[in-house]
Protein backbone atom coordinates (compact mmCIF):
# COMPACT_ATOMS: atom_id res chain seq x y z
CA UNK A 1 0.00 0.00 0.00
CA UNK A 2 1.38 3.93 -0.75
CA UNK A 3 -0.34 7.28 -0.85
CA UNK A 4 0.86 7.53 -4.22
CA UNK A 5 -1.30 4.34 -5.61
CA UNK A 6 -4.27 5.06 -7.84
CA UNK A 7 -7.60 4.34 -6.61
CA UNK A 8 -7.67 1.71 -9.35
CA UNK A 9 -4.58 -0.04 -7.95
CA UNK A 10 -5.86 -0.13 -4.43
CA UNK A 11 -9.20 -2.07 -5.62
CA UNK A 12 -7.47 -4.88 -7.56
CA UNK A 13 -6.99 -8.33 -6.89
CA UNK A 14 -4.24 -9.62 -9.05
CA UNK A 15 -4.68 -12.70 -10.76
CA UNK A 16 -1.62 -15.79 -8.78
CA UNK A 17 -0.03 -17.70 -11.84
CA UNK A 18 0.73 -21.37 -11.39
CA UNK A 19 3.86 -21.32 -9.73
CA UNK A 20 7.35 -21.89 -11.58
CA UNK A 21 9.83 -23.02 -9.39
CA UNK A 22 13.20 -23.41 -9.93
CA UNK A 23 13.64 -27.23 -8.48
CA UNK A 24 15.55 -29.70 -10.13
CA UNK A 25 13.96 -33.34 -10.99
CA UNK A 26 10.55 -31.75 -10.50
CA UNK A 27 7.51 -33.63 -12.04
CA UNK A 28 5.84 -30.32 -13.32
CA UNK A 29 1.81 -30.88 -13.87
CA UNK A 30 0.65 -27.23 -12.66
CA UNK A 31 0.26 -24.98 -15.47
CA UNK A 32 -0.92 -27.03 -18.62
CA UNK A 33 1.92 -26.93 -20.78
CA UNK A 34 2.76 -29.07 -23.10
CA UNK A 35 5.24 -31.94 -22.47
CA UNK A 36 6.54 -31.94 -26.18
CA UNK A 37 8.85 -29.21 -27.59
CA UNK A 38 7.74 -26.72 -29.67
CA UNK A 39 7.95 -27.27 -33.83
CA UNK A 40 11.17 -27.49 -34.96
CA UNK A 41 10.58 -25.08 -38.13
CA UNK A 42 9.19 -22.65 -35.62
CA UNK A 43 12.50 -22.88 -33.64
CA UNK A 44 14.63 -23.02 -36.99
CA UNK A 45 12.38 -19.72 -37.99
CA UNK A 46 13.10 -18.23 -34.96
CA UNK A 47 17.07 -18.56 -35.15
CA UNK A 48 17.31 -17.00 -37.89
CA UNK A 49 15.11 -13.86 -36.72
CA UNK A 50 18.12 -12.94 -34.31
CA UNK A 51 19.72 -10.99 -36.61
CA UNK A 52 21.15 -7.75 -37.24
CA UNK A 53 16.92 -6.71 -38.10
CA UNK A 54 16.08 -6.80 -34.45
CA UNK A 55 17.54 -2.77 -34.51
CA UNK A 56 14.22 -2.31 -36.28
CA UNK A 57 10.96 -2.50 -35.06
CA UNK A 58 8.29 -5.62 -35.53
CA UNK A 59 5.44 -5.40 -38.57
CA UNK A 60 2.89 -3.74 -35.58
CA UNK A 61 0.10 -5.70 -37.43
CA UNK A 62 1.94 -9.21 -37.56
CA UNK A 63 0.58 -9.33 -41.29
CA UNK A 64 2.29 -12.68 -42.03
CA UNK A 65 0.90 -14.38 -38.72
CA UNK A 66 -2.69 -13.17 -39.59
CA UNK A 67 -2.28 -15.04 -42.69
CA UNK A 68 -1.28 -17.90 -42.08
CA UNK A 69 -3.84 -17.89 -38.88
CA UNK A 70 -6.45 -16.90 -41.29
CA UNK A 71 -5.49 -19.76 -43.69
CA UNK A 72 -5.59 -22.07 -40.87
CA UNK A 73 -9.64 -21.11 -40.51
CA UNK A 74 -10.80 -20.56 -43.99
CA UNK A 75 -11.12 -16.85 -42.55
CA UNK A 76 -9.61 -13.70 -44.05
CA UNK A 77 -6.86 -11.43 -42.50
CA UNK A 78 -9.03 -8.53 -41.52
CA UNK A 79 -11.08 -11.06 -39.37
CA UNK A 80 -8.35 -12.21 -37.30
CA UNK A 81 -6.05 -10.68 -34.31
CA UNK A 82 -2.91 -11.49 -32.39
CA UNK A 83 -1.59 -10.64 -29.25
CA UNK A 84 1.21 -10.83 -26.51
CA UNK A 85 -0.52 -14.23 -24.87
CA UNK A 86 -4.33 -15.10 -25.20
CA UNK A 87 -4.39 -13.51 -21.52
CA UNK A 88 -3.49 -10.00 -23.20
CA UNK A 89 -5.98 -10.66 -25.82
CA UNK A 90 -8.83 -11.05 -23.10
CA UNK A 91 -7.75 -7.80 -21.77
CA UNK A 92 -8.46 -6.01 -24.54
CA UNK A 93 -11.56 -7.87 -25.25
CA UNK A 94 -12.96 -7.05 -21.49
CA UNK A 95 -12.28 -3.18 -22.42
CA UNK A 96 -12.94 -3.42 -26.05
CA UNK A 97 -16.38 -5.71 -26.36
CA UNK A 98 -17.49 -6.53 -22.94
CA UNK A 99 -17.78 -2.79 -21.08
CA UNK A 100 -21.17 -2.27 -21.35
CA UNK A 101 -23.95 -1.15 -19.07
CA UNK A 102 -25.16 -5.17 -18.24
CA UNK A 103 -23.28 -7.24 -16.12
CA UNK A 104 -21.35 -9.91 -18.17
CA UNK A 105 -21.84 -13.57 -17.45
CA UNK A 106 -19.20 -16.15 -17.35
CA UNK A 107 -19.56 -19.64 -15.12
CA UNK A 108 -19.07 -19.80 -11.03
CA UNK A 109 -16.47 -22.15 -12.23
CA UNK A 110 -13.88 -20.61 -14.60
CA UNK A 111 -10.76 -19.39 -16.09
CA UNK A 112 -9.85 -17.07 -12.74
CA UNK A 113 -8.80 -14.55 -14.75
CA UNK A 114 -12.24 -13.22 -15.83
CA UNK A 115 -13.17 -11.48 -12.45
CA UNK A 116 -9.14 -10.07 -12.65
CA UNK A 117 -10.24 -8.09 -15.47
CA UNK A 118 -13.37 -7.47 -14.95
CA UNK A 119 -11.94 -6.03 -11.23
CA UNK A 120 -9.32 -3.75 -13.91
CA UNK A 121 -11.55 -2.54 -16.44
CA UNK A 122 -14.69 -1.94 -14.10
CA UNK A 123 -16.81 -4.29 -16.04
CA UNK A 124 -19.76 -6.25 -13.89
CA UNK A 125 -20.15 -9.52 -13.88
CA UNK A 126 -22.45 -12.64 -12.82
CA UNK A 127 -21.68 -15.46 -12.82
CA UNK A 128 -23.60 -18.67 -13.98
CA UNK A 129 -23.45 -22.12 -11.87
CA UNK A 130 -22.13 -25.04 -13.34
CA UNK A 131 -24.31 -27.86 -13.69
CA UNK A 132 -24.21 -30.99 -11.02
CA UNK A 133 -21.70 -32.87 -13.24
CA UNK A 134 -19.62 -28.91 -13.84
CA UNK A 135 -21.20 -28.75 -17.17
CA UNK A 136 -22.19 -25.62 -18.33
CA UNK A 137 -25.72 -25.88 -19.53
CA UNK A 138 -27.17 -23.23 -22.82
CA UNK A 139 -30.34 -22.64 -21.76
CA UNK A 140 -28.86 -20.60 -18.20
CA UNK A 141 -27.10 -18.12 -20.87
CA UNK A 142 -30.49 -16.74 -22.23
CA UNK A 143 -30.81 -14.09 -19.83
CA UNK A 144 -30.20 -10.43 -20.51
CA UNK A 145 -26.56 -9.66 -20.35
CA UNK A 146 -23.59 -7.11 -21.44
CA UNK A 147 -21.49 -10.01 -22.53
CA UNK A 148 -20.80 -13.83 -22.20
CA UNK A 149 -17.55 -15.36 -22.11
CA UNK A 150 -16.67 -19.32 -21.09
CA UNK A 151 -13.16 -21.25 -21.99
CA UNK A 152 -14.29 -24.22 -24.58
CA UNK A 153 -13.24 -26.57 -22.74
CA UNK A 154 -13.98 -25.00 -19.85
CA UNK A 155 -10.83 -24.45 -17.21
CA UNK A 156 -10.53 -25.72 -14.66
CA UNK A 157 -13.01 -28.58 -14.87
CA UNK A 158 -11.79 -29.82 -18.71
CA UNK A 159 -15.31 -30.52 -19.73
CA UNK A 160 -16.41 -29.25 -23.31
CA UNK A 161 -19.44 -28.02 -24.91
CA UNK A 162 -20.67 -29.14 -28.16
CA UNK A 163 -20.90 -26.50 -30.84
CA UNK A 164 -24.92 -26.75 -31.21
CA UNK A 165 -24.97 -25.64 -27.90
CA UNK A 166 -22.68 -23.22 -28.28
CA UNK A 167 -24.55 -21.76 -30.92
CA UNK A 168 -27.65 -21.77 -29.03
CA UNK A 169 -26.25 -19.49 -26.99
CA UNK A 170 -24.98 -17.11 -29.07
CA UNK A 171 -28.40 -17.31 -31.32
CA UNK A 172 -30.20 -16.49 -28.13
CA UNK A 173 -27.88 -13.69 -27.56
CA UNK A 174 -27.90 -11.15 -30.47
CA UNK A 175 -27.14 -8.37 -28.51
CA UNK A 176 -24.28 -9.09 -26.69
CA UNK A 177 -20.93 -10.32 -27.92
CA UNK A 178 -20.40 -14.49 -27.03
CA UNK A 179 -16.55 -14.85 -26.61
CA UNK A 180 -15.64 -18.42 -26.56
CA UNK A 181 -11.39 -18.99 -24.99
CA UNK A 182 -10.64 -21.87 -26.69
CA UNK A 183 -7.19 -22.21 -24.86
CA UNK A 184 -7.30 -25.84 -24.79
CA UNK A 185 -9.62 -27.07 -27.52
CA UNK A 186 -7.22 -28.63 -29.35
CA UNK A 187 -7.28 -31.68 -27.46
CA UNK A 188 -10.86 -32.74 -28.10
CA UNK A 189 -13.58 -29.60 -28.32
CA UNK A 190 -14.69 -28.75 -31.83
CA UNK A 191 -13.85 -25.05 -32.48
CA UNK A 192 -16.45 -22.23 -32.66
CA UNK A 193 -14.18 -20.61 -35.68
CA UNK A 194 -16.29 -22.39 -37.97
CA UNK A 195 -19.44 -20.29 -37.19
CA UNK A 196 -17.10 -16.63 -37.27
CA UNK A 197 -18.98 -16.52 -40.73
CA UNK A 198 -22.45 -17.27 -39.40
CA UNK A 199 -22.36 -14.91 -36.56
CA UNK A 200 -21.39 -10.99 -36.29
CA UNK A 201 -21.58 -11.52 -32.45
CA UNK A 202 -18.90 -14.58 -31.81
CA UNK A 203 -15.27 -14.28 -30.97
CA UNK A 204 -13.17 -17.02 -30.38
CA UNK A 205 -9.86 -16.39 -28.42
CA UNK A 206 -7.31 -19.43 -29.33
CA UNK A 207 -3.26 -19.37 -27.56
CA UNK A 208 -0.69 -21.03 -29.13
CA UNK A 209 0.87 -21.78 -25.46
CA UNK A 210 -0.97 -25.21 -24.71
CA UNK A 211 -1.24 -27.08 -28.19
CA UNK A 212 1.84 -24.92 -30.40
CA UNK A 213 3.69 -25.59 -27.18
CA UNK A 214 4.58 -22.14 -27.21
CA UNK A 215 4.00 -20.77 -23.83
CA UNK A 216 6.99 -19.24 -23.57
CA UNK A 217 6.98 -16.97 -26.55
CA UNK A 218 3.26 -15.11 -25.52
CA UNK A 219 1.26 -15.57 -28.74
CA UNK A 220 -1.93 -15.80 -28.87
CA UNK A 221 -5.38 -14.32 -31.28
CA UNK A 222 -9.14 -13.87 -31.41
CA UNK A 223 -11.00 -14.46 -35.01
CA UNK A 224 -14.42 -12.98 -35.27
CA UNK A 225 -16.23 -10.68 -37.72
CA UNK A 226 -14.05 -7.45 -38.64
CA UNK A 227 -16.19 -5.39 -36.80
CA UNK A 228 -15.24 -7.05 -33.36
CA UNK A 229 -11.25 -7.31 -34.84
CA UNK A 230 -11.46 -3.57 -35.41
CA UNK A 231 -12.90 -2.94 -32.02
CA UNK A 232 -9.74 -4.83 -30.69
CA UNK A 233 -7.37 -2.97 -32.96
CA UNK A 234 -8.58 0.11 -31.28
CA UNK A 235 -7.64 -0.61 -28.09
CA UNK A 236 -4.46 -2.32 -29.12
CA UNK A 237 -3.14 0.48 -30.49
CA UNK A 238 -4.11 2.91 -27.72
CA UNK A 239 -2.19 0.56 -25.96
CA UNK A 240 0.85 -0.93 -27.51
CA UNK A 241 1.76 -1.32 -31.07
CA UNK A 242 4.01 -4.03 -31.16
CA UNK A 243 2.79 -6.50 -28.80
CA UNK A 244 4.40 -9.03 -30.94
CA UNK A 245 8.34 -8.65 -31.53
CA UNK A 246 10.04 -10.25 -34.95
CA UNK A 247 11.12 -13.41 -32.75
CA UNK A 248 7.10 -13.68 -31.75
CA UNK A 249 6.14 -13.56 -35.49
CA UNK A 250 8.45 -15.70 -36.92
CA UNK A 251 7.73 -18.79 -34.17
CA UNK A 252 4.40 -18.14 -34.25
CA UNK A 253 3.67 -18.26 -37.85
CA UNK A 254 6.12 -21.19 -38.49
CA UNK A 255 4.27 -23.38 -35.65
CA UNK A 256 1.09 -22.36 -37.33
CA UNK A 257 2.00 -23.73 -40.72
CA UNK A 258 3.29 -27.02 -39.45
CA UNK A 259 0.53 -29.15 -39.57
CA UNK A 260 2.63 -31.97 -39.48
CA UNK A 261 3.72 -31.39 -35.60
CA UNK A 262 0.53 -29.75 -34.51
CA UNK A 263 -1.07 -32.93 -35.26
CA UNK A 264 1.72 -35.48 -33.98
CA UNK A 265 2.09 -33.85 -30.76
CA UNK A 266 -1.50 -33.01 -29.84
CA UNK A 267 -2.51 -36.99 -30.74
CA UNK A 268 0.08 -37.70 -28.25
CA UNK A 269 -0.74 -35.32 -25.59
CA UNK A 270 -4.68 -37.22 -26.09
CA UNK A 271 -3.75 -40.47 -25.67
CA UNK A 272 -2.01 -40.11 -22.45
CA UNK A 273 -4.47 -37.99 -21.23
CA UNK A 274 -6.49 -41.71 -21.87
CA UNK A 275 -4.01 -43.56 -20.27
CA UNK A 276 -3.70 -41.00 -16.74
CA UNK A 277 -7.70 -41.10 -16.86
CA UNK A 278 -7.36 -44.64 -16.35
CA UNK A 279 -4.52 -44.80 -14.29
CA UNK A 280 -6.45 -42.48 -11.91
CA UNK A 281 -9.81 -43.91 -11.82
CA UNK A 282 -7.91 -47.31 -10.76
CA UNK A 283 -6.96 -45.27 -7.55
CA UNK A 284 -10.02 -44.63 -7.04
CA UNK A 285 -10.56 -41.41 -8.01
CA UNK A 286 -13.10 -39.25 -9.64
CA UNK A 287 -11.90 -37.88 -12.75
CA UNK A 288 -14.35 -35.70 -15.29
CA UNK A 289 -14.50 -36.32 -18.87
CA UNK A 290 -12.02 -34.14 -20.21
CA UNK A 291 -11.19 -32.51 -23.51
CA UNK A 292 -8.33 -30.63 -22.81
CA UNK A 293 -4.37 -31.51 -21.96
CA UNK A 294 -5.42 -31.47 -17.99
CA UNK A 295 -7.71 -33.54 -16.23
CA UNK A 296 -9.93 -32.47 -13.05
CA UNK A 297 -10.25 -35.33 -10.17
CA UNK A 298 -11.17 -36.02 -6.83
CA UNK A 299 -10.60 -38.86 -4.28
CA UNK A 300 -14.27 -39.56 -2.07
CA UNK A 301 -11.58 -40.60 0.74
CA UNK A 302 -8.95 -38.01 0.26
CA UNK A 303 -8.61 -33.98 0.78
CA UNK A 304 -7.88 -32.23 -2.23
CA UNK A 305 -5.26 -30.02 -0.53
CA UNK A 306 -4.00 -32.20 1.35
CA UNK A 307 -3.04 -34.77 -1.44
CA UNK A 308 -1.19 -31.85 -3.63
CA UNK A 309 0.69 -30.83 -0.30
CA UNK A 310 2.05 -34.68 -0.38
CA UNK A 311 2.71 -34.87 -4.10
CA UNK A 312 4.78 -31.67 -3.53
CA UNK A 313 7.03 -33.74 -0.84
CA UNK A 314 7.30 -36.22 -3.46
CA UNK A 315 8.74 -33.50 -5.98
CA UNK A 316 5.24 -33.75 -8.15
CA UNK A 317 3.25 -30.74 -8.48
CA UNK A 318 -0.05 -29.96 -9.41
CA UNK A 319 -2.92 -26.95 -9.28
CA UNK A 320 -5.30 -27.09 -5.94
CA UNK A 321 -7.76 -24.39 -5.81
CA UNK A 322 -8.82 -23.46 -2.53
CA UNK A 323 -12.58 -22.90 -4.28
CA UNK A 324 -15.99 -23.40 -2.97
CA UNK A 325 -17.27 -26.33 -5.01
CA UNK A 326 -14.16 -27.65 -6.28
CA UNK A 327 -11.38 -27.67 -3.25
CA UNK A 328 -11.70 -31.34 -3.32
CA UNK A 329 -10.97 -31.60 -6.56
CA UNK A 330 -6.53 -31.82 -8.52
CA UNK A 331 -5.90 -29.99 -11.82
CA UNK A 332 -3.16 -32.45 -13.27
CA UNK A 333 -1.46 -31.63 -16.39
CA UNK A 334 -1.28 -34.52 -18.76
CA UNK A 335 2.72 -34.95 -18.99
CA UNK A 336 4.24 -37.30 -21.06
CA UNK A 337 3.99 -41.01 -20.09
CA UNK A 338 6.84 -41.03 -18.40
CA UNK A 339 5.71 -37.64 -16.05
CA UNK A 340 2.15 -39.09 -16.01
CA UNK A 341 3.60 -42.63 -14.52
CA UNK A 342 5.94 -40.39 -11.63
CA UNK A 343 2.32 -38.79 -10.82
CA UNK A 344 0.08 -42.00 -10.39
CA UNK A 345 3.04 -44.00 -8.39
CA UNK A 346 3.39 -40.80 -6.28
CA UNK A 347 -0.33 -40.92 -5.30
CA UNK A 348 -0.97 -44.99 -4.89
CA UNK A 349 2.81 -44.57 -2.52
CA UNK A 350 0.53 -41.46 -0.60
CA UNK A 351 -3.05 -43.72 -0.80
CA UNK A 352 -0.63 -46.35 0.37
CA UNK A 353 0.70 -43.91 3.20
CA UNK A 354 -2.72 -43.34 4.63
CA UNK A 355 -3.69 -46.62 4.66
CA UNK A 356 -1.08 -48.03 6.89
C1 LIG B 1 -8.82 -20.76 -20.16
C2 LIG B 1 -7.55 -20.05 -20.43
N1 LIG B 1 -7.56 -18.99 -21.22
C3 LIG B 1 -6.42 -18.30 -21.50
C4 LIG B 1 -5.23 -18.68 -20.95
C5 LIG B 1 -4.02 -17.82 -21.22
O1 LIG B 1 -3.10 -18.41 -22.05
P1 LIG B 1 -1.91 -17.58 -22.69
O2 LIG B 1 -1.92 -16.19 -22.11
O3 LIG B 1 -0.68 -18.33 -22.35
O4 LIG B 1 -2.19 -17.53 -24.16
C6 LIG B 1 -5.16 -19.78 -20.11
C7 LIG B 1 -3.86 -20.17 -19.51
O5 LIG B 1 -3.68 -21.09 -18.81
C8 LIG B 1 -6.36 -20.48 -19.84
O6 LIG B 1 -6.35 -21.53 -18.99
Amino acid sequence: MSRYWSAVVHGLTPYVPGEQPKLPNLVKLNTNENPYGPSPQALAAMRAEVADTLRLYPDPNADRLKEAVAAHFGLTAQEVFVGNGSDEVLAHVFLALLKHERPILFPDITYSFYPVYCGLYGVAYETVPLDGQFAIRAADYARPNGGIIFPNPNAPTGRALALAEIEAIIEANPDSVVVIDEAYVDFGAESAAALVGRHANLLVVQTLSKSRSLAGLRVGFAVGNKDLIEALERVKNSFNSYPLDRIAIAGATAAILDREHFETTRQAVIASREGLTRDLTRLGFEVLPSAANFVFARHPQHDGGVLARALRERSVIVRHFKLPRIEQFLRITVGTDAQCAALTAALAAILEDVRT
